[in-house]
């Protein structure tokens, strides 16, 4: 399993609904493309995590990158990723409500500073990865009704 994280910076205004048809059309192409992922939206910035085969998943990266709505500021390969975390999850919008309710908005927060700024090391920033998706995948476990369902 291959796996990466970014986080860009918006070029312009995203409203709940436009994020939500983001997800929507990227859910649709990451499922042909067998990746999974989630995508967060906090203050202008984008934290986004793909994993899936290691071609599929750059092909794609290079894809968003050209993307002229954001900017990519920063991506990280997650090294020797061991499992697919996010079964069924081809992109996941997670709303600010949906990481509140796994106590995950703090950590994300923290995230996103620490990835822009260049004092935190790739490893530190890795670990906090790591943690949001074990976070997530034990929480998704215990209640698979939780957020709404798979498209
Ligand atoms: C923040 C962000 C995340 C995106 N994530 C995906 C994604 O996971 N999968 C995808 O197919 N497109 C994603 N896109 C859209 C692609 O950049 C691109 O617009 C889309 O694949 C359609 O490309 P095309 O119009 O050149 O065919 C994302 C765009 C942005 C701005």
């Amino acid at each position: 399993m291959y796996a990466l994280v970014y986080i860009s910076e918006a070029d312009q205004l995203f409203e709940p609904s436009t994020l939500q048809a983001l997800a929507d059309n990227a859910n649709r192409r990451n499922r042909l493309l067998s990746i999974t992922g989630f995508l967060t939206y906090k203050e202008g910035q984008f934290l986004q995590y793909l994993e899936g085969g290691e071609k599929a998943v750059n092909d794609l990266m290079n894809t968003i990158q050209n993307d002229p709505r954001h900017t990519v500021i920063k991506v990280i390969k997650i090294p020797g990723q061991p499992q697919r975390y996010l079964n069924g999850w081809h992109m996941r919008y997670l709303s600010g409500l949906d990481l509140k309710s796994v106590s995950l908005d703090d950590l994300l927060a923290g995230t996103l500073n620490k990835l822009d700024s260049k004092i935190y090391s790739e490893e530190k920033v890795l670990q906090l990865v790591q943690r949001i998706l074990i976070r997530f995948s034990r929480y998704f476990e215990d209640n698979p009704q939780a957020f709404f369902p798979p498209l």
